[in-house]
């Protein structure tokens, strides 16, 4: 692979250790994808910020980068969601000793310059650079939007890679950077008929889909066989499933291409249903993976009005769109109805869904099925949101 004098020098180690390691991972990866060069970015999404998910290793190297004199993220650089509430763990039973390293973390990614913010859907916390602009996101369900919707160009990072972008600035010129492997693989061809009047509509539905997509189609994923108008929830359900399942880090909506071709079908769709939601019912209600926006914060506060919850409810959101959602009363609707909100924080990768000690939790998100079934052993009842909230709030 091509370097500059500059890539070289900082490879063998010239500008420092932490630079020398970050090229080290851009190189390594770079011969592995046979890339022949860096580019530069304009925007590092990292992943790798709870506790839960890095563990000691992770505090221990971020410690080390961040205290190497002079290292600083060159780029725009945004973060994931930590495993708790910065401001309220104490009072949502989060471990003392676990926010003790959970805060370590954040302050060492402090050092190294991030900006504000702990989500997982920084496309609406920040201004999005015009589309073709090369960035290296990790967070599947985040780099899956930016490729699809905003028109962005990212591989899917890992926490590693996209640290590595962030310290230089540059990521490797391949795969989904280069514009002639953006196009399908191959197609999965909806045909529900006698479901939902024949279409998938919701967070849910695109949720059960990207799921089955996912899992089915390594490549850029061809989507046609349906009208496709995806809002953004919608379109955020699908990009975190396809994530949750497989390495694809595109789709196309629409496609036209004529290419081999897998039918989603009702039968397919009650088997990733069935998979997804083990349980009639739940003891806690989770809103929020990947965070909810402010449109669906809107939307939860106009069902909500009036309403209390009957069970324990928690709404995972940024601080970003918390500060926003009260600037418009949404938040205070929200927990008027007794809802608990956790900023900043990742609804699966927390200590916070073991800590409520209970044995079915309900939940809109097909991705937080998933992982809140797998790391903390809670059967899951998967229901779109007007029945979270009609069966859950009087
Ligand atoms: Fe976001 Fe955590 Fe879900 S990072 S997409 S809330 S698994």
């Amino acid at each position: 692979m091509f370097l500059t004098k500059s890539e070289e020098k900082a490879l063998a180690g010239e500008s420092g250790e932490a630079l020398e390691i970050a090229y080290r991972v851009l190189v390594a990866i770079g011969k592995i994808s046979n890339a022949k060069r860096l580019i530069p970015i304009k925007w590092a999404h990292v992943s790798g910020v709870s506790y839960l998910t890095i563990g000691e290793y992770g505090l221990d190297f971020l410690k080390k980068i961040s205290s190497t004199r002079g290292t600083k993220f060159r780029v725009f650089t945004t973060v994931n969601p930590c495993g708790m509430d910065i401001e309220n763990w104490d009072s949502l039973d989060i471990p003392a000793d676990y926010a003790d390293k959970q805060l370590k973390i954040i302050s060492y990614y402090e050092k190294l310059g991030i900006a504000n913010s702990f989500t997982c859907v920084p496309f609406q916390s920040y201004k999005v650079p015009r589309r073709g602009t090369s960035v290296a996101w990790a967070e599947s369900s985040a780099a899956i939007y930016a490729n699809s919707i905003l028109g962005l160009r990212t591989n899917r990072e890992s926490a590693v890679s996209a640290l590595a972008s962030a310290l230089t600035g540059k990521t490797v010129y391949s795969d989904l950077h280069i514009p002639r492997n953006r196009s399908p693989t191959k197609n999965i061809r909806v045909d529900l008929k006698r479901r939902n009047g024949d279409r998938l509509a919701g967070s849910v539905d695109y949720g059960v889909l990207g799921y089955f997509a996912g899992k089915n189609v390594p490549g850029v994923i061809g989507f046609q066989g349906q009208k496709f108008d995806l809002g953004m929830a919608e379109a955020k359900a699908l990009c975190a499933a396809i994530g949750t399942t497989g390495s694809s880090g595109m789709f196309v909506l629409n496609s036209k291409e004529r290419l081999e071709t897998i039918d989603f079908t009702k039968k397919e769709y009650e088997e990733v249903f069935s998979e997804l939601s083990q349980s009639g019912e739940g003891e806690a209600v989770v809103f929020g993976c990947p965070q909810m926006t402010i449109e669906e914060l809107y939307e939860l506060s106009r069902m909500l009005a009036g309403k209390h919850f009957l069970k324990k409810c928690f709404v995972f959101c940024s601080s970003k769109m918390y500060e926003i959602s009260r600037t418009r009363g949404y938040a205070q609707v929200i927990e008027g109805a007794g809802a608990t909100f956790v900023r900043d924080a990742c609804a699966d990768f927390t200590p916070l869904i073991s800590a409520l000690n209970v044995d079915s939790v309900e939940t809109d998100s097909c991705k937080g099925a998933y992982y809140m079934h797998k790391v903390h052993g809670v059967n899951i009842s998967l229901k779109d949101t007007k029945t979270l909230i009609e069966e859950n709030a009087a």
